[in-house]
């Protein structure tokens, strides 16, 4: 362990100067500049009403970005982890029944996170790579009677998608609700949550949104909100005569409170934690990059650059990961090559070679693919052909050999053949 004594007075005292990087991993991803730029706008208080008009607007962005009417959409603060805690913890009481199907990492967390609220849980294991049908999640939700459904919707850990537009309705015809992680997806894949039925989804800013990780968007259903008043209990110290508490069982955790948290999100400004002023600068300006370019046109960008960095590495002979009709469109994976005897080297020479982040996966896929993002501000014609040309030459000098410029040329004939 490191006692940190090289750490010299020099050290210490040197501005904060690191070398750039093009960050093309599985996130977080390069920062709109215009989101840095509002985010070192002065500080105010949490009542100033300047401040909360900002949160207000907050929840108008939000809402078009999640494809929503529904008036309770906030953040919460915290990595989208939070947003998933918040979620769960709300909406679970001991005891409740909870269908998770999980296909990769962070179905994973979605349980670990139920199971600390209490659930009752029921998991079903697709292979990772692959996605569920509808049929296994309804199957499934006849068979075991859950209350609730969770499910990620893009799984940055194998690259897969799963397809949620008739899961969704499925879910609110039979009674379930639905909790969705769409962390990775919001901003670079459709996330329709009204006409999909989804109840409450939560997500992050440092994948397609383009912000840095610290708030976490949540939407939530006038179904979610029910359930989640029927466990509101004010703090003490703020509790007022006429508070208005439900009777259920109150929410473990304090900080993740959903429906603490609506009071102080709503016009009673009811005190809960101090809210992150920068963030909430950030999340607006990210919200406000993204539409407008527009929501489609995003998606519509996404799409190309995956499929233009996708045929250039498979034209330089290199395998993709997974199920080709379910992956994101704004991460990669790819198999490493037999000819790599050692795939951490090929992602230390993009990173100091190239000052191109790229990543490898989690669990069974550790060091057995690297995953390649195309998300946000860094998803654009000369990044992916920056990554293609370095790649390239970096696996060549590990052994594997590809026709010199063969990826970057099938790359930029996928950019003549589109508008992007
Ligand atoms: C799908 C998904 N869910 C949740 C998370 C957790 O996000 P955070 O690290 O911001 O808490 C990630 C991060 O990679 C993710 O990709």
């Amino acid at each position: 362990m490191s006692d940190h004594s090289n750490l010299t007075e020099h050290h210490i005292f040197a501005p904060l100067d690191p070398e750039p990087r093009l960050l093309m991993g599985p996130g977080p991803v390069d920062v709109y500049p215009r989101v840095l730029g509002a985010m070192s706008s002065s500080m105010l208080g949490q009542f100033d009403p300047q401040f909360t008009e900002y949160m207000n607007e907050v929840m108008t962005l939000y809402r078009q970005i999640y494809r929503t009417d529904n008036h309770w959409t906030l953040l919460v603060n915290g990595t989208a982890r939070a947003g998933i805690e918040a979620c769960l913890n709300s909406l679970i009481s001991p005891g409740d029944r909870v269908l998770i199907p999980i296909f990769g990492r962070f179905g994973h967390l979605l349980t670990e996170i139920a199971e600390r609220s209490g659930a009752d849980i029921i998991n079903l294991q697709a292979e990772w790579g692959t996605v569920f049908t509808v049929d296994q999640i309804a199957d499934a939700i006849k068979q075991h009677k859950p209350q609730i459904l969770a499910l990620v919707h893009g799984d940055t850990s194998t690259t897969m998608a799963q397809p949620l537009n008739e899961i969704g309705p499925l879910c609110r015809k039979l009674g379930v609700l639905t909790y969705v992680d769409a962390t990775a997806t919001l901003g670079g894949m459709p996330l329709e949550t009204d006409s999909w039925c989804l109840d409450a989804v939560s997500a992050g800013l440092q994948k397609c949104m383009s912000g840095p990780p610290g708030t976490s968007p949540v939407t939530l259903s006038n179904r979610a909100v029910e359930r989640i008043q029927q466990r509101k209990h004010v703090e003490a110290g703020i509790r007022s005569a006429d508070s208005d508490d439900g009777d259920g069982i109150v929410i473990q955790s304090n900080y993740f409170d959903l429906a603490m948290l609506m009071d102080y999100w709503s016009p009673r400004r009811l005190n809960h934690h101090t809210e992150s002023t920068s963030m909430l600068y950030g999340a607006r300006e990210c919200a406000r990059v993204v539409l407008q370019e527009g929501l489609e046109e995003g998606f519509d960008r996404h799409k190309v650059a995956s499929k233009a960095l996708r045929n250039g590495l498979t034209a330089m002979g290199l395998s993709l990961f997974g199920d080709p009709a379910n992956r994101m469109n704004n991460v990669t994976g790819i198999l490493v090559p037999p000819e790599i005897v050692d795939e951490s080297l090929v992602r230390k020479s993009m990173l100091e070679d190239f000052g191109i982040e790229i990543g490898t996966s989690f669990g069974p896929l550790q060091g057995k693919i690297w995953r390649i993002g195309t998300m946000g501000y860094v998803c654009r014609k000369a990044n992916v052909l920056r990554c293609l040309s370095s790649f390239e030459n970096v696996l060549r000098r590990q052994g594997f050999v590809s026709d010199q410029g063969v990826g970057v040329d099938t790359a930029c004939a996928i950019y003549d053949a589109t508008d992007n």
